[in-house]
């Protein structure tokens, strides 16, 4: 079997047919194609041959991932396929796991995506992210008075003003921002009847606030799911809100993740009275959580020296485990970042191979010491329920130290 670079030249038609046959891709739909070869060519795309055909295409992006106020190289996973008759030959996760270390060498400090399951990609060394909230409301129902101005209409032409709207939006811990322009427009064209709206209040004209949406379901009432959304100040935000609820006296539901730091239920008027209402219906108002995102640190000395933690220091060794080691060939670029490590929590952080008797001693996998470092759960509660263990003290000095936001990439992928 042969792990190679994807060829626009000859492997089309074979990552067409996988697309196909996951599912990813409508038959005959032409945007979604062309949304699919934009989306392959402006990251990077590898392929495994079967019988001298490709039949798996892992796909990355390159990006960044702020963590608190720094903005770390990442790369985000952001598509795993195998066709129907290469499955379960470990040739994705092989191949994914390549992909990681292949930008791991190039300079990535983590590597993140979404998932289909909980469980395979641990194998890769990747952690659980928190919980993102999904909202379904009737946008009529929006409690606020705010009366935004008349937006302009965004179309598909509209791709690299969209990008770098989102580039410049309010972003907090855990934020991604993925480079390539194309990524955006290859993400409008997967919406179905997309559309967007929003305003160029930028010095330049630039497109200041927005939203893209998907209508799917395509009918005069909805639904429809706010694919994203950006602004950057507390008025902008309000406006674009003010724009959803202008919509309500046609569309019944809008569905959409909620933005970082904010409760959207605060703004919902009789939200319980609504989930009873509706109820199993068409356009049934709800709240659901699903943890979906996943990172992993590719390199540890270099996230640690890039993290500034306000709340007092911490010194510790770390004996950390690593799992992708044993899905990489002895000769890939980068193998992981198993091992002994004496790390340095605090305004100025650092970690360099090696042990000190006089400190105590955690011992963690990489998944969960990415959590514990985003902040996804603190170090007392990972001891519970992932591979996180340290003596009782230095546990409780953790807590203190790494007192996080909430992680929330605010971007899926
Ligand atoms: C997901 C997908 C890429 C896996 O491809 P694959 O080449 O068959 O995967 P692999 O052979 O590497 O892995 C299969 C193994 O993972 C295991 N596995 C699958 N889901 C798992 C989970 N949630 N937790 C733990 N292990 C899991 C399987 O049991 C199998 O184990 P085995 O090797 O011991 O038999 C493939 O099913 C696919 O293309 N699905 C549709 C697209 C998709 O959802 N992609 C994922 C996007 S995040």
């Amino acid at each position: 079997m042969e792990f190679r670079e994807y060829s626009a030249d000859s492997d089309k038609d074979a990552v067409h047919r996988i697309w196909l046959e996951t599912g990813w891709l409508e038959k005959d739909s032409k945007a979604q194609v062309e949304g699919m070869d934009l989306f392959v060519g402006a990251g990077k795309a590898l392929v495994a041959d079967l019988d001298g055909e490709a039949e798996c295409l892992v796909l990355t992006m390159p990006g960044v991932i702020r963590h608190l106020k720094d903005d770390l190289p990442m790369s985000g996973v952001t598509g795993v396929t195998t066709s129907r008759i290469a499955r379960k030959q470990r040739i994705a996760a092989k191949l994914t796991a390549l992909a990681v270390a292949r930008d791991a060498a190039d300079g990535a400090l983590v590597s993140g995506l979404g998932m289909f399951e909980q469980g395979y990609y641990d194998r890769l060394g990747f952690g659980t992210g928190g919980y993102e909230h999904w909202i379904s409301f009737d946008p009529a129902r929006l409690g606020i008075d705010a009366a935004p101005r008349v937006p302009r209409r965004i179309t598909l032409d509209d791709w690299k003003l969209v990008h770098q709207s989102r580039l410049s939006r309010k972003r907090g811990h855990g934020s991604c921002n993925f480079t390539p322009p194309e990524m955006t427009r290859a993400e409008m064209l997967w919406a179905k009847n997309g559309f967007g709206l929003g305003y160029s209040d930028g010095e330049g004209g630039e497109l200041s606030h927005h939203i893209w949406c998907d209508a799917k379901d395509g009918g005069e009432h909805g639904p429809y799911t706010v694919c994203w959304m950006a602004y950057e100040t507390r008025e902008q935000f309000l406006e674009l809100i003010a724009l959803l609820k202008n919509q309500g006296d046609q569309v019944m539901s809008i569905r959409m993740r909620e933005p970082p730091g904010i409760q959207l239920q605060d703004l919902i008027t009789q939200p319980f009275r609504q989930y009873d209402l509706t109820e199993k219906g068409k356009y049934e108002a709800r709240a659901s959580a699903y943890a979906y995102w996943q990172m992993r640190i590719c390199d540890l000395p270099g996230c640690i020296a890039r993290t500034s933690l306000p709340f007092g220091d911490a010194r510790f060794n770390l004996k950390l485990t690593d799992p992708i080691e044993g899905l990489l060939d002895k000769d890939a670029p980068w193998r992981g970042c198993a091992g002994d490590y004496v790390v340095a929590l605090g305004k100025s952080s650092g970690a360099e191979t090696g042990h000190d008797d006089s400190l105590p001693t955690m011992t963690a996998s990489v998944n969960a010491f990415t959590r514990l470092w985003l902040g996804v759960r603190p170090a007392s509660s990972l001891r519970f329920t992932d591979d996180l263990d340290a003596p009782a003290e230095l546990i409780e000095a953790l807590d203190s130290v790494l007192r996080l936001p909430a992680p929330r990439p605010d971007w899926d992928f």
